[in-house]
């Protein structure tokens, strides 16, 4: 019989660097002691987080993964992550335009943008002087994102844009909008373009503003285009391109609204075990009750894997190889944790966890906008499903 040879697998490393803390050290520091205090209120009044994006921004977190010749932090998508799911624990509301900025904006516009538009666009967002957001969704194009109806009639030296996007995360806070448009509709995704929309063009006009179950803090609209002028120098990549590119751009996106999901429900644990300790009933501390201390340990069994999951993408994705699976397989599971587990974190605060003050029902809110944008659970099971089918 042979022998089996077992070699050790170094990238199976779980330890994070000196550098990875630090990074996770800075955001929860950020997030606890900037974004806490005014959390509540910000959801009440549905608030834009205006001013901590700028702190953010100074921290160098809003163009992390981006190289410093472009004004970015270099950093690459494990520190991202850790960021995400520091800043996520406290609010999700600042978090996902910090996603949208860095994992859509950004990456799509260092990873195919020409320099040009590198060095007008990309800059000022990496370095966080202005904020940009990602329009694909239409009023009949969600998670069937080829049935784009925006048009973007090719007239020579420009695109004639004209259509209207919804749910545009940073939708009146931007002023760089990547649009995917159709450009011509009997080449399927084919004839799908992504241009650079700046605010102020003549004819794009923002819309009314969503009032929202969760993240109320982000300011979500919808943008309208009539007969907007884009020169052609504003497309992003080939003639065709732009289906492809929101695809591209989303796998990374993915792992970034993972983190999210993961940053929520570990916030609602943490929230959960400090409570537990606090707060007594029947003689004795809560948690010393084996029906919380179960729930407890359910809750950190299952936040543990998702953080894994969240991980491993991130670390495709720094190591090059294909995270398309593995960005949706966290997404999934991550956004399935952070509904599930906040759900338990109410129950375990009791009548304290249904009210404001003791965050828990914010993060519950919160939560279930990770298993509906930057596509639903379902679209994400059809991206694994065909990665697990094809392989
Ligand atoms: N990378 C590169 N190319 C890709 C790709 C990827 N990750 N995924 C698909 N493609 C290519 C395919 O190879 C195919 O090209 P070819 O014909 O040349 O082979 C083409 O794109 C079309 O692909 P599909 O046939 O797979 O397309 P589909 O119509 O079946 O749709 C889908 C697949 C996965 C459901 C896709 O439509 C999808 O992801 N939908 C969800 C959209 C979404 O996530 N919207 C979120 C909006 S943004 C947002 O939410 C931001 C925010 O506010 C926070």
């Amino acid at each position: 019989m042979s022998k089996l040879n077992i070699k050790t697998n170094e990238t199976m490393n779980f330890e994070l660097t000196e550098e990875h803390l630090a990074v996770k050290e800075a955001a929860r520091d950020f997030a606890q002691n900037v974004l806490k205090p005014g959390v509540i209120e910000r959801d009440n009044k549905q608030e834009f987080p205006a001013e901590q994006i700028k702190q953010l921004a100074e921290l160098g977190f809003m163009g992390m993964m981006v190289d410093p010749k472009y004004g970015g932090s270099g950093m690459d998508t494990l520190s991202y992550v850790l960021a995400m799911e520091e800043i996520s624990k406290v609010d999700a509301s600042t978090s996902v335009c910090m996603s949208v900025n860095n994992s859509l904006v950004c990456w799509g516009l260092e990873k195919f943008g020409n320099e040009e538009q590198k060095q007008k666009y990309l800059v000022p967002l990496a370095t966080g002087e202005k904020i940009g957001a990602f329009c694909l969704s239409e009023p009949e194009a969600g998670s069937d994102a080829t049935s784009q109806r925006t048009t973007a009639i090719d007239m020579g030296d420009h695109y004639l844009l004209n259509g209207t996007k919804n749910w545009i995360t940073n939708g009146s806070s931007a002023s760089i909008y990547l649009v995917i448009a159709q450009t011509d509709a009997s080449l399927g995704h084919k004839g799908i373009n992504a241009l650079i929309i700046e605010r102020g063009m003549e004819g794009f006009v923002v819309g009314a503003k969503e009032d929202k179950m969760g993240i109320r803090g982000s300011d979500t609209h919808t943008l309208l285009f009539n007969d907007v002028k884009v020169p052609k120098e504003n497309r992003i990549g080939e003639d065709g391109f732009g289906f492809k590119f929101a695809m591209k751009v989303l796998s990374g996106g993915r792992i970034g609204i993972a983190a999210q999901a993961l940053g929520i429900a570990a916030g609602a644990f943490e929230l959960s075990t400090e409570y537990s300790k606090q707060r007594k009933a029947f003689g004795k501390e809560i948690y010393k009750h084996q029906a919380i201390a179960f729930k407890l340990a359910d809750m950190a069994t299952e936040i543990e894997a998702a953080r894994l999951l969240v991980y491993k993408s991130a670390l495709d994705k720094d190591a090059g190889r294909n995270y398309d699976q593995s960005s949706a397989m966290a997404k999934l599971y991550a956004s399935k944790v952070a509904m599930e587990q906040t759900v338990e974190a109410v129950q375990i605060h009791g009548g304290y966890g249904f009210v404001k003050e003791y965050h828990v029902e914010r993060l519950m809110r919160d939560a279930k906008i990770t298993q509906i944008y930057e596509g639903t659970s379902e679209v994400q099971k059809i991206v694994i499903s065909r990665g697990v089918l094809a392989s």
